[in-house]
Order: C-alpha cells, then sequence, then structure tokens
C-alpha cells in the first residue's frame, strides 16, 4: 500500500521496470560522466543510487537537489555495476517536494556530533544513526507486544493523570487546573494543591504498577507499557524525566517465578531485534567501533553484536543483596577505598558497586534479590526474617539496573504497616489495599525501562539519544 519504499526495492531483482522513488537526498555527487544521487526514505539503513546523465536535466533543477531536498524519482530499475548496492535506478524523471537550502540545512554529509544533533532533534531522525536506533526502538516494542500476547498477557491501560504516589518517591510532576493567579489557600493561608485536578491533588504517573496490580488480581497475567514521568533532577547518562516503562504483574507468581519471567522477556526481545534488525546493528557496531579506536585495546568492549548475543546465550547470575554486599566487601577498590560511597549492609547501592559486580566480576547480567526493607517501597512483601523484602533488580553491564521488581506484599494487615510506616496516607490507598481485602493472591511483577533497553541494544552511551523527543531538565523546547 502507498508508495514502493525503498527497503521493498532493494530487494526486487533487477529486471528492467520502471519505479517511482520518494525521499531525501543523503548526498549528491557529480562526475564527468554521470551525476549520482543518493536517496533514502527512513524504510532501511541503506540509501538507493539513483544516476543521471550530465545534460539530462536544467542546472537549475539540479542546483535544488541538495542534501535534505525531498525528491521523486521516476526510472529504470537496473543492476548496479558499483560495488555495495545490487540494484540502481537510471533516473528519467525529477520532481523536487522540497528543497533544502544547503547554507542553512543544519545536517551535512558528514558525522555531527550527538550533542549537537540533540539540539536539532526535530531534524535528527533523518541520520543513519537515529534512523537506525528509532527502527530498533520500534521493532522492541513490537517485540514487547509480542512476547506478552504470546504468554497470555493483556495489555492494561494504566492512567496518566493520577492521585497515587506509587513509588512512594515523592519524584511527581504536579498536574493542576488552577487558575495560578487565584491559587487556593489553606486556612494557615498556604497553597492547596489538594484541589490541583478539578478539586482533588493529581500528579502524572511514576508507575503504572499499583493500578497494574489491579488488573493482575481480575485478568491473572497484565502487562502496561506507556510514558512514566519522574520529576526528579538527574542529569545522568540514565535518567530522563519522561521514559517508557514496560510493567507485567502476575497473579501466582511468587519472585523465582518472576525472576524467571523477566530474564526469559529480556532475553526474547533482544533476540527480536538480532534477528529482524541485523542492517541497523550491523550499522551501529561499525559506528560503535570507529569510536572503540582511540581507546586502549584492553579497554575496549565487545563489538556489539557479540555482547547482545553473549546475554541471550548466557544464565544471568542470581544472588542475594546480602551476598552482593559480601563479594564488595572483599573487592579490590573497597579495600583500596576506591569507591565513591563506602559499601555496607543496609546501603542503597550504587552505580559503581552495581557495576563492579557486573561487569568486573561476574562479567554478566546479574539479579540481585531481597534488598533491606528500608532501600525499598512498601509494597514489597516482607520476607520471613523481617529485615529484608521479596525484591529484584536485574543489572545489565554498561546500564545498571535495566529492571526493578518484586513480589509483593499479598497480607492486608502487614501492607496496612508498611503503608503507615513509610508515612503514606491509607486513605489515599484504600482501592489499592481492599484488594488485599477481598481475594488476596500472591503476586509479583516488575518494570523494565524500555529507553535503558534500548540503549543496551543499541550501544548508545546517553539515553537521550534513544528517544526521538527527549524530556529531562532543560531539555529543548519542542
Ligand atoms: O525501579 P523502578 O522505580 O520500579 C518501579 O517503578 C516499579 N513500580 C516497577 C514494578 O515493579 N512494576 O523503575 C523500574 C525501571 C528501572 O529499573 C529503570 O530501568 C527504569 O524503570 N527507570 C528509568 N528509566 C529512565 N529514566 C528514569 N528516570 C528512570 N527511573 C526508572
Ligand atoms: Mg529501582
Amino acid at each position: 500500500m502507498g508508495p514502493l519504499q525503498i527497503k521493498e526495492l532493494l530487494n526486487t531483482s533487477p529486471e528492467k521496470q520502471t519505479v517511482t522513488l520518494k525521499g531525501w537526498v543523503r548526498t549528491k555527487r557529480e562526475s564527468k560522466n554521470a551525476i549520482f544521487i543518493a536517496l533514502n526514505d527512513g524504510s532501511t539503513i541503506h540509501n538507493i543510487q539513483a544516476v543521471a546523465e550530465p545534460g539530462q536535466f536544467s542546472a537549475e533543477l539540479l542546483q535544488t537537489v541538495t542534501t535534505g531536498s525531498c525528491l521523486k524519482i521516476t526510472g529504470q530499475l537496473v543492476e548496479s555495476l558499483g560495488s555495495g548496492q545490487t540494484v540502481e535506478v537510471k533516473i528519467d524523471d525529477i520532481l523536487v517536494y522540497g528543497t533544502a537550502d544547503p547554507d542553512t540545512y543544519p545536517l551535512q554529509p558528514k558525522r555531527h556530533s550527538l550533542e549537537f544533533l540533540r539540539e536539532i532533534a526535530h531534524l535528527r531522525p533523518r541520520t543513519n544513526t537515529f534512523s537506525a536506533i528509532l527502527r530498533i526502538r520500534h521493532a522492541l516494542a513490537f517485540a514487547v507486544h509480542q512476547y506478552f500476547n504470546d504468554g497470555g498477557f493483556f495489555y492494561l491501560h494504566t492512567p496518566v493523570i493520577t492521585a497515587s504516589d506509587a513509588e512512594g518517591a515523592g519524584e511527581m510532576f504536579r498536574v493542576t487546573t488552577l487558575d495560578l493567579n487565584k491559587l487556593p489557600r489553606t486556612e494557615e493561608g498556604n497553597i492547596n494543591f489538594k484541589e490541583d485536578f478539578f478539586g482533588r491533588e493529581a500528579n502524572l504517573t511514576v508507575s503504572g504498577q499499583l493500578e497494574g496490580e489491579l488488573g493482575a488480581m481480575a485478568l491473572s497475567k497484565i502487562y502496561t507499557f506507556g510514558p512514566t514521568f519522574r520529576a526528579e533532577n538527574s542529569n545522568t547518562t540514565r535518567h530522563l524525566a519522561e521514559f517508557w516503562m514496560i510493567e507485567p504483574e502476575m497473579a501466582f507468581f511468587e519472585l523465582e517465578d518472576n525472576m524467571d519471567l523477566a530474564e526469559d522477556f529480556v532475553k526474547k526481545v533482544i533476540t527480536y531485534a538480532l534477528t529482524n534488525c541485523k542492517d541497523d546493528l550491523n550499522f551501529l557496531q561499525n559506528r560503535l567501533a570507529e569510536e572503540e579506536k582511540s581507546k586502549p585495546q584492553n579497554e575496549r568492549s565487545l563489538p556489539l553484536l557479540e555482547k547482545l548475543s553473549f546475554v541471550v546465550d548466557n544464565p544471568f547470575e542470581r544472588l542475594t543483596y546480602t551476598e552482593a554486599i559480601e563479594i564488595l566487601l572483599k573487592s579490590k577498590p573497597h579495600k583500596e577505598k576506591k569507591f565513591q560511597y563506602p559499601v555496607g549492609w543496609g546501603i542503597d547501592l550504587s552505580s559503581e558497586h552495581e557495576r563492579y559486580l557486573v561487569e568486573k566480576h561476574f562479567k554478566k547480567p546479574v539479579i540481585l534479590t531481597n534488598y533491606p526493607r528500608e532501600i525499598k517501597s512498601f509494597y514489597m512483601k516482607l520476607d520471613d526474617d523481617g529485615k529484608t523484602v521479596r525484591a529484584m533488580d536485574v543489572l545489565f553491564p554498561g546500564i545498571g539496573e535495566i529492571i526493578g521488581g518484586s513480589q509483593r506484599e499479598e497480607n492486608y494487615e502487614k501492607l496496612l504497616g508498611r503503608v503507615h510506616e513509610v508515612g503514606i496516607d491509607p486513605q489515599n490507598l484504600w482501592w489499592y489495599l481492599e484488594t488485599r481485602k477481598f481475594g488476596t493472591a500472591p503476586h509479583s511483577g516488575f518494570g523494565l525501562g524500555f529507553e535503558r533497553l534500548v540503549q543496551f541494544v543499541t550501544g548508545m552511551g546517553n539515553i537521550r539519544d534513544v528517544i526521538p523527543f527527549p524530556r529531562y531538565p532543560k531539555s529543548a523546547e519542542f
């Protein structure tokens, strides 16, 4: 349906036939005998080469065929004698849909820095790197839905506007319908935010989990996949203010089942990308290899495809938080006081600790379980020792935490106790607490940060480069 795309054309046998192509010019090269136009329509990383004879078109027309201009080309599909492509198009006719003045068009046929491209997020999908990332991002999203659909999960749409702070971390963006010039005041004269959303408090969701749990208590296996917001002012390469999270939630799953699902799930979606995004992954692998050249041999990482295959082919390491602390206490950086944050039972592991475990000690993905209750959310099921909870974090090389999850506290009294303990008003969670009153059941779930997965698969160093329009403190205006 619709016009022929370059991807389809490249797989066509070069029998003489007339084709019409539409796309954006990547480069134009003129030699004595021919004019070569490399055209790309985003359907594939590959360009199609279109060839015209000198004098075939007016100089006036050819002048408007520049990098970034948009063309419709009609011509004959012929076998290509050039290397790197099997077919090319002998041009009969050119229509210029839109010009791109070379003096002002920001993208030129050279490698631009990722920082520069972040400033022009409206145009960067036209580069090879970003179009490859966006196609891989799409493939991964598709694989996520396919995986859960095949596994008998139902896609549950959870609200973006909510009154709850699912993580209890207070990192919420407020939603308000108030006239900021006429803010309602409490008796003490403070702004009354409780009336934010047509008379009720509201914020953007930090996680669909709590609503997801309601779904699992009816449909058994659900997943959410939607935008999530965190008003944390973290300027890191792993955090966004708006990111997409995938949160499966399963009735009758214990922590072990949850870990098995998480491991199988990430392996299957990565495998999908390996099978279906070969050209784009190869392109990104070569791009990374160029960057690695400047590093000393022993610091270079595995080629991208090898790294992905390794993760898919090997079991993740599973150990408890307590065991991880023991390893860290015996580690060289701890003994030599090289860690910025000191290690001890009860600390919230920082990325240097996680990276040591994953990249130096085990050299593979790690699932850490049974964290101290004090550093984890109120809804996690208490272990019998009363000190730890049935939490699990999946840690990936180069990324750190890619998944956070747990078995949930299904006992009403215990959950209410935790709610009080962390200072949440139970009134705000009455609907959540009721699931523990009516037909409660053991259940578990986890959240995968979609951008961190895309980062891992594409090998990109900065999370801002794997989402089309990144949102972070002081991000671009559109
Ligand atoms: O560990 P988190 O905060 O867990 C939850 O939100 C749970 N409700 C999930 C659940 O059990 N259903 O977040 C889960 C994952 C993290 O492991 C990380 O991959 C990602 O979400 N994440 C972020 N990604 C990008 N930017 C941020 N600011 C992120 N915060 C968390
Ligand atoms: Mg977490």
